[in-house]
């Protein structure tokens, strides 16, 4: 298969430091959202500007389509690589109106361009905003004027860098649904940068998850939820509870006795639970735990548990059932755990 994009060994360096972008080799399937996620300074935005050309890699490869556009022997300038770009700030030209704004990267004869200008506030539902001046729009209509510009001349790909962060929380949500909808009208392969877990377990079709540099591991959200490579990836991506445990196959011995493993491990090991894996109750199956403290969230609740021993544990439960801060509950793991190597 011909991918509409792939990085070899990618590698940038600045000025000696430890490299921003760290032998990254990643292959982007046609159609696809996928979004790198990691901390900040962990190397996203440089990764997206060594895709857009506005880097040069100190190594390795970029491939768009059948075209090496960086290598040792070749670099192919922004304007000529066929990929578009948001970025956080929007970057409308202030002085120009909607319809300037979106037709600004267009060539050739006015009409078709005008057209074109049409079609794309169509498809972000701003047909009649064409005249406004940037100043006049909302922080969402800003936005998806700057995904109309950067969609306008037909990019192969599109890279979005943390789209969303400037806006507040409840319009986030409205104009991330609205990206996601057109990118898959559009049928546009993009490339989407965020710090923000949810947002990508939300969004992506694939997450690539980067620390310092690397890559850690890329995956479905589902994988990287269920099946984190490692306990740094397993806390970037959601809350866990880690036990120690000595495992023989496929079952470890813990604080909260015999637990089942995803899969087989010997000897000592690091359990990964997740909140949702545990079953509090009031019977008598698991190990006696008090409830320490109680969040209720409508859908769910979030408790925190003090077992026996003394060990904290954060669970995550329905609302079927109240629990009180101070209730004596029985806690037992519902769900096969992954154990981690110690050192993991
Ligand atoms: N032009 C530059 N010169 C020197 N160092 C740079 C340059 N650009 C980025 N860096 C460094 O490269 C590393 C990665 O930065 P980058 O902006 O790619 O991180 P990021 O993952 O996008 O972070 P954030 O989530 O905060 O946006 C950082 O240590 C940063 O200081
Ligand atoms: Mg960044």
């Amino acid at each position: 298969m011909e991918f509409p994009l792939q990085t070899d060994s990618l590698t940038k360096s600045f000025d000696g430091d430890a490299p921003a972008v760290d032998d990254i080799s990643l292959s982007v399937r046609p159609g696809e959202f996928l979004t790198l996620l990691g901390p900040s300074g962990g190397g996203k935005t440089t990764m997206l500007r060594l895709l857009a050309g506005f880097e040069t890699p100190t190594s390795g490869r970029i491939q768009i389509g059948e075209r090496i556009v960086a290598d040792d022997a070749h670099f192919v300038p922004p304007e000529q690589r066929k990929v578009g770009m948001v970025f956080q700030d929007y970057a409308l030209f202030p002085h120009v109106d909607v319809a300037g704004n979106i037709g600004f990267g267009l060539r050739g004869a006015r009409r078709e361009r005008d057209k074109r200008v049409k079609e794309l506030l169509a498809l972000v539902g701003l047909e009649s905003f064409a005249a406004r001046m940037p100043h006049e729009l909302s922080g969402g209509q800003q936005q998806r004027v700057a995904l109309a510009r950067a969609l306008a001349p037909g990019p192969d790909i599109l890279l979005l860098d943390e789209p969303f962060s400037n806006l507040d929380t409840g319009l986030r949500a409205q104009v991330r649904t609205d990206v996601r909808n057109i990118l898959m009208q559009t049928e546009t392969t993009a490339i989407f940068v965020t710090h923000d877990q949810q947002e990508a377990l939300s969004l992506s079709d694939e997450i690539a998850v980067i620390f310092e540099g690397k890559l850690v591991q890329v995956a479905t959200p589902h994988a990287i939820y269920n099946r984190p490579v490692n306990r740094q990836v397993a806390q970037f991506v959601g809350e866990a509870n880690f036990l120690p445990a000595v495992a023989q196959g496929m079952t470890a011995e813990s604080r909260l006795g015999e637990v089942k493993l995803f899969l087989p491990k010997e000897g000592k090991a690091q359990l990964m639970i997740r909140p949702e894996a545990l079953a509090v109750g009031f019977g008598d199956v698991g190990k006696p735990a008090t409830v320490r403290w109680r969040e209720f969230y409508g859908h769910y609740q979030r408790l925190g548990l003090t077992l026996d021993d003394g060990t904290e544990l954060v669970a995550r439960t329905g609302v079927d059932r109240y629990f009180g801060r101070g209730d004596k509950v029985c806690v037992s793991v519902a769900m096969p755990a992954l154990a981690y190597d110690v050192s993991g």
